[in-house]
C-alpha cells in the first residue's frame, strides 16, 4: 500500500509512523511543515524503515497542503489510503481563528489534496469530544450547534461533517481517540497538551508556591467533581487501533477510540499528587465566592480550560471499534491503576 499522512511530527502521527514501518511494508509519503524536524525523525530510525519514507514538505492551511503541480502529478492515482492526523490541538477561546484555520480550513486542504490524488480511503482523526455538553458519545455525527466547550471541540465537529461530505469522492472512516496519554509499555508520551498540559500547570504552581515561606501545610483546592472521570487511552492503543484500521475499517464509519473502565478524577489527581509529591491539592466540588484564597484562584486560573472536563463524565459507546479489533491481537482496552501511574511517573520523571 502506498499511504499519505498530515500529522507525522506529532505525538499521534508519530507512533502511527513507527507502527506502520514496523508492522507492514507500506511506503509512507508524509508532510511536514518542518524539514529539519522530520529529517531528525527519520535519521532515528533504525534499519531500512527511512527507504519506505518520503518527506514533502507542506502545510495543511495551504490550498492542497501546499504542494506543487508536480508532486501531485507524482502522485495521482498512486496513493491507496490518506491518514489526516494533523491538528492544533489547543482549546483557548482566544485562538478560534488559529484553531479553525488549521483544523477546520486544513482539513478541507486535505480532502481537496486526497481528491487530487484520486485517494480511494480517507481517515480523518478527531476527537471524543465532539460530543460537547452531552454525556454518552455515539458513533455517528453529532449535530453542529452550539452545545460544545470550546473552539477545538467546535472545529472538530465541523471538520467531521466536511469530511464524510466527501463521502461520493472516497471512502470515509472517522476516528475519534478520547484523551491521548503515554505508551502503556514504556509511559513514554511526547505531548504538552491536554493531560500534558494539565500536569504542567499543577507543577508551575507547586513550583511558584515553594518561593513563598511557610505554604507547606496550606491546603489548595481544584474545583472538579471527584467522582467525575477522565477518559484516557495510551498513545500505543491508538496507533495500533489507526493502523489495523488500514485493513479493517469500513466506509462511512465512526469509531470512538475510549477507555471502557475510566478513572475517577479523584484517583487521577491522587496519581498526580505521589508523582508530584505534591499533596497540598485537593479537588472540591464548586466554590463560593471569595471561598479561594488567591494563590488557589491563581491554580483554578491557570487549569480553567480543563475545568469543562473535571466536572463531568462522559461515557462513550465503542461498538464499532470493539467489533474492528474482533480476532486480531489488539485487544479492547484494560488500562489499570499501574499503567495509570507509570504514564503519570514517566511525566514527572519519577
Ligand atoms: N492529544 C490528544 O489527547 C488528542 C485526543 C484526541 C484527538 N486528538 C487528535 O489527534 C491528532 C493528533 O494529535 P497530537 O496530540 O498528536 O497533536 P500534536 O502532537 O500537537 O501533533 C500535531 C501534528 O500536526 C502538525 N501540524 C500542525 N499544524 C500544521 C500545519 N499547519 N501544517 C502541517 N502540519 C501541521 C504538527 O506538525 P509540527 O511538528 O510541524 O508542529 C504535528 O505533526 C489531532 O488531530 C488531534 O485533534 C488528540
Amino acid at each position: 500500500m502506498t499511504i499519505f499522512l498530515t500529522g507525522s511530527t506529532g505525538f499521534l502521527g508519530g507512533k502511527l509512523l513507527n507502527n506502520l514501518l514496523e508492522t507492514t511494508d507500506h511506503t509512507l509519503f508524509v508532510l511536514v511543515r518542518d524539514m529539519d524536524k522530520a529529517e531528525k525523525l527519520v535519521a532515528g530510525l533504525s534499519g531500512n524503515a527511512a527507504d519506505r519514507i518520503k518527506l514533502l514538505t507542506g502545510d495543511i492551511t495551504q490550498p492542497l497542503c501546499g504542494l506543487s503541480d508536480d508532486a501531485i502529478q507524482d502522485l495521482k492515482g498512486n496513493v491507496d489510503l490518506f491518514y489526516h492526523i494533523a491538528a492544533l490541538v489547543k482549546f483557548d477561546e482566544e485562538l478560534r481563528d488559529e484553531i479553525f484555520k488549521v483544523n477546520y480550513d486544513g482539513t478541507e486542504n486535505a480532502l481537496e489534496l486526497a481528491k487530487a490524488f484520486g485517494v480511494e480511503r480517507f481517515f480523518y482523526i478527531s476527537t471524543a469530544y465532539t460530543v460537547g455538553k452531552r454525556t454518552h458519545g455515539v458513533e455517528a455525527l453529532y449535530p453542529i450547534d452550539k452545545d460544545v466547550h470550546n473552539p477545538y471541540e467546535e472545529s472538530k465537529v465541523k471538520s467531521e461533517h466536511l469530511a464524510l461530505s466527501y463521502s461520493e469522492h472516497m471512502d470515509i472512516s472517522i476516528f475519534r481517540p478520547s484523551i491521548i496519554v503515554g505508551d502503556s509499555e514504556t509511559g513514554e508520551a511526547d505531548s504538552e497538551f491536554t493531560l500534558y498540559g494539565f500536569m504542567r500547570a499543577l507543577d508551575v504552581f507547586k513550583r511558584r508556591i515553594a518561593r513563598s515561606a511557610d505554604t507547606a501545610d496550606i491546603v489548595y483546592h481544584v474545583i472538579g467533581s471527584k467522582e467525575s472521570t477522565s477518559n484516557l487511552v495510551p498513545v500505543n492503543y491508538v496507533a495500533d487501533i489507526l493502523a489495523l484500521a488500514a485493513r479493517k475499517a469500513e466506509a462511512g464509519k465512526i469509531y470512538n477510540i475510549t477507555n471502557p473502565s475510566p478513572a475517577t478524577n479523584y484517583a487521577l489527581l491522587s496519581l498526580i499528587k505521589n508523582a508530584l509529591d505534591f499533596n497540598q491539592l485537593e479537588i472540591i466540588e464548586n466554590a463560593e465566592p471569595g471561598m479561594l484564597t488567591a494563590d488557589e484562584e491563581k491554580l483554578n486560573g491557570m487549569i480553567s480550560i480543563f475545568n469543562a472536563y473535571l466536572c463531568r463524565s462522559f461515557n462513550f459507546d465503542d461498538s464499532n471499534t470493539r467489533k474492528l479489533i474482533e480476532g486480531t491481537d489488539v485487544n479492547h482496552l484494560v488500562m489499570d491503576e499501574q499503567t495509570t501511574r507509570l504514564i503519570i511517573e514517566a511525566y514527572f520523571d519519577v
